[in-house]
């Protein structure tokens, strides 16, 4: 599915799942499962969440909630791949066609492209919301719209449920995500 009224329904459905979930890992995995199972280019979803360095270690992308096979890049610096660049700018980045992009870090050789949509808390970067399809040119207009509409539902949830909860609990999170399709 992938018209317009089937984007809205999950929209709702979303909304609705924001103001059901009790914690930070239970509605980002809420958002992960949804956008796998409902838009059917979309083979791998997760979020990666900025952890920030200590003792003078740069801050990283972490890997959370995802949905699809398990990637090699659990940890990602800011200045790495098509993540780091997305958190470093603070902008939407939609690749097309991965083989083109020398920034591209592979997760699967099937995947042909990618969008990675910056999530902002308080108007700082706090992570990012990744989907990989195995098409090419996957992400349209109305999937522009649809994720970066996903990653303001999750920054809006984050600064209700406050500004800290520890990167630990996200982490786990990814230890337990799964995927019958990717
Ligand atoms: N392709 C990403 C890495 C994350 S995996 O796709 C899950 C990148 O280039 O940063």
């Amino acid at each position: 599915m992938s018209s317009l009224r089937n984007i809205d329904e999950l929209k709702k459905d979303l909304e609705s799942a924001a103001r059901a979930a009790g914690s930070r890992k239970q509605f980002m995995e809420a958002v992960a499962r949804q956008l796998h199972d409902r838009m059917l280019k979309y083979n791998w979803v997760g979020f990666y969440m900025i952890e920030k360095g200590s003792k003078g270690q740069p801050d990283m992308l972490v890997l959370g909630p995802f949905v699809g096979s398990m990637t090699p890049h659990s940890r990602i610096a800011l200045n790495q791949g098509i993540c780091g660049a997305a958190a470093s700018s603070g902008k939407t980045i939609v690749v097309h066609d991965v083989k083109s992009d020398p920034r591209y870090l592979a997760c699967s050789a099937d995947t042909k492209s990618e969008i990675v949509v910056p999530i902002f808390a308080k108007g700082t970067v706090v992570g990012e919301l990744d989907i990989d399809s195995h098409f090419r040119a996957a992400f349209q207009q109305e999937d522009i719209g649809l994720v970066e509409y996903c990653a303001a539902l999750v920054g809006q949830f984050l600064e209700k449920f406050g500004a800290r909860e520890s990167a630990e609990a996200i982490k786990t999170a990814a230890a337990t995500s799964s995927s019958s399709k990717s």
